[in-house]
């Protein structure tokens, strides 16, 4: 049958997958706590398996998968699972989000793999400040893997920047210097109230305005790009042809576009960031059910489709974090290293 859209008419293209939870940084804004419990070893999804649930998935509409973490670097062989989905021909795009502290090792191996692009979080260009943040001191190995990542040449090389009040927001420039020697492209990202964001206030949000303000104000005029389409990034042009990007998800959030899904490393699938429940993929897998079976169910599960995480959120007046630890304890997907960012 063909794959149908959701209920609000919205087709599914996109699947992010997270191939670990763990990571080696701890940024303030997703892992503030000191100790983590991790998904059992057991659980994780094995490269088959994945495979197979991309196969499912690709029947039912998806072209475009994104690797996830926690830190997807951190997953042993993840090239030969690059290897495998950039050769199926319904993968037409296949992505990678990264903190950066392993790239340099990586890159070249990735891109040969077949891995076509790259986004790498960058959060501060300033040694002390980038530690505070991510609680280890790794700027200098970041910078090397997002020099690599140039050298080796992926297309399209976007750095992610969650800007937050009294800490980064003076950095906008600095980072769109630096973005534009690196051949890349700079991308301001309003901070979420999203699982580990557990210190979340409308005060610490540098909202969508806010960047675009200082971006004319320290770069010059800015002339609107292309229409968003259903990408997250808004883009704009500078006047010497240099492309950012606004991701403006807390204050103008585009749930009404948005063609995703998220699979855990331990294969639950999750139709919005916001999402609550989930479908135990992994659970049907191991039960034995064949491709067909698969992505019958997840046509099935997105028809249904009504989420829109975002959106309801902006409506909550008196707004705070979405949780607090002692919920994230209790349901290790609710966090956003878990839902892979
Ligand atoms: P491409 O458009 O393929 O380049 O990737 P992307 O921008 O979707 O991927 P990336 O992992 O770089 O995500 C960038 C930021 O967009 C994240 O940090 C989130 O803040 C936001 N974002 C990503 N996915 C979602 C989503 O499903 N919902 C919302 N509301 N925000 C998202
Ligand atoms: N708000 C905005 N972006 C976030 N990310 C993680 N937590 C948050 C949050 N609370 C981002 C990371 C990374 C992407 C995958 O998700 O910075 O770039
Ligand atoms: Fe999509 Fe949910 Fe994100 Fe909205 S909040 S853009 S519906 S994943």
């Amino acid at each position: 049958m063909k794959a149908q859209p959701d209920e609000l008419g919205r087709h599914m293209r996109s699947l992010r997958i997270s191939v670990t939870d763990r990571c080696d940084l701890r940024c303030a804004y997703c892992m503030p706590s000191k100790v983590y419990q991790w998904l059992p070893k057991r659980a994780i999804l094995s490269f088959e398996e994945i495979l197979r649930l991309v196969d499912a998935f690709v029947a039912q509409g998806v072209q475009r998968v994104r690797l996830t973490g926690g830190e997807p670097l951190l997953r042993r062989g993840l090239v030969d699972l690059v290897q495998a989905l950039a050769s199926r021909p319904g993968v037409k795009d296949l992505a990678l989000t990264t903190n950066g502290t392993q790239l340099a090792r990586w890159a070249r191996p990735l891109r040969d793999a077949g891995l076509a692009r790259v986004t790498v979080s960058l959060d501060s260009l300033r040694p002390s400040r980038h530690a505070a943040l991510t609680r280890r001191a790794v700027l200098e190995d970041v910078i090397a893997g997002i020099r690599a990542a140039r050298d080796v040449g992926f297309e399209q090389l976007k750095l992610n920047t969650v800007v937050l009040r009294d800490v980064n927001e003076d950095e906008i420039a600095d980072i769109v210097d630096f973005a534009g020697r690196m051949n890349a492209q700079a991308r301001f990202i309003e901070y979420m109230d999203v699982g580990g964001a557990t210190g979340w206030s409308t005060e610490h949000v540098v909202t969508r305005s806010e960047i675009l303000q200082q971006l004319e104000a320290n770069c010059g005029p800015l002339i609107s790009g292309e229409e968003r389409g259903v990408a997250p990034a808004e883009l704009f042009t500078m006047t010497d042809g240099q492309c950012v990007g606004v991701i403006a998800s807390t204050t103008q959030p585009f749930c009404r576009d948005c063609d995703r899904s998220r699979l855990t490393a331990d294969g639950r699938w999750y139709l919005c960031l916001y999402d609550g429940n989930g479908t135990d993929l992994r659970k049907m897998l191991r039960d034995g059910a064949d491709t067909t079976k698969l992505s019958t169910c997840i046509g099935e599960e997105w028809r249904k489709r009504q989420n829109r995480g975002a959106e309801e959120r902006l409506k909550v007046s008196d707004r705070s974090a979405l949780y607090q630890i002692e919920e994230l304890r209790r349901d290790l997907r609710l966090e956003m290293h878990t839902r892979g960012g």
